[in-house]
């Protein structure tokens, strides 16, 4: 048996103001698109917003539904969204925040799994890294440089392909 570890390097912030311009442009997008949540169940709201490699930014914020896995993620409403109308931009970088009705986020909130998955794919796809943003209520903001820092060791397409 052999021990592996991998390091992985995350930028924190105190707050949003030492972000860069154009991070700093995102992330007050993504805190914008929370006011407009279908968060009926949850009561915890999160916004998200991307910029493609052609400028444009577009936002997305999590839509629930009664019957509860109908739902979807912020970032996924943003990527999809952005995707389908601009297949071929890359996304340069996702910015997420997040607002609950009945207590305080503490800390950065992170991405979901199911959405590092669909963050992780498009980069592949794309070739260039992400740049992934975290803020929450309080505490400190949260970037990393590619999707790869928030999901090491992923299931991507070639292990579809048969191998022999
Ligand atoms: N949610 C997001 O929109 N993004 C995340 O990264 C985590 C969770 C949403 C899904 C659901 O509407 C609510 O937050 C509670 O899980």
């Amino acid at each position: 048996m052999v021990k592996k570890s991998i390091q992985i390097s995350i930028e924190e912030y105190d707050t949003m103001a030492g972000l860069t311009k154009t991070d700093h442009e995102l992330m007050a997008k993504a805190e914008a698109s929370i006011k407009d949540v279908y968060a009926v169940y949850s009561h915890y709201r999160v916004g998200a917003a991307l910029r493609l490699s052609n400028g444009k930014i577009f936002t997305g914020n999590n839509q629930e539904n009664a019957a509860y896995p109908s739902g979807l993620c912020a970032e996924r409403v943003a990527m999809f969204y952005a995707k389908s109308q601009f297949p071929d931009e890359t996304i340069e970088a996702i910015a997420i925040s997040a607002r609950a009705d009945f207590f305080t986020i503490e800390e950065a909130v992170a991405p979901c799994g199911g959405c590092r998955q669909v963050m992780a794919e498009y980069q592949i796809q794309q070739e260039s890294p992400i740049r992934v943003i975290m803020k929450g209520e309080k505490g400190p903001v949260l970037a990393v440089e590619s999707v790869k820092a928030l999901l090491p060791l992923m299931f991507h397409a070639e292990e579809l392909k048969r191998k022999k």
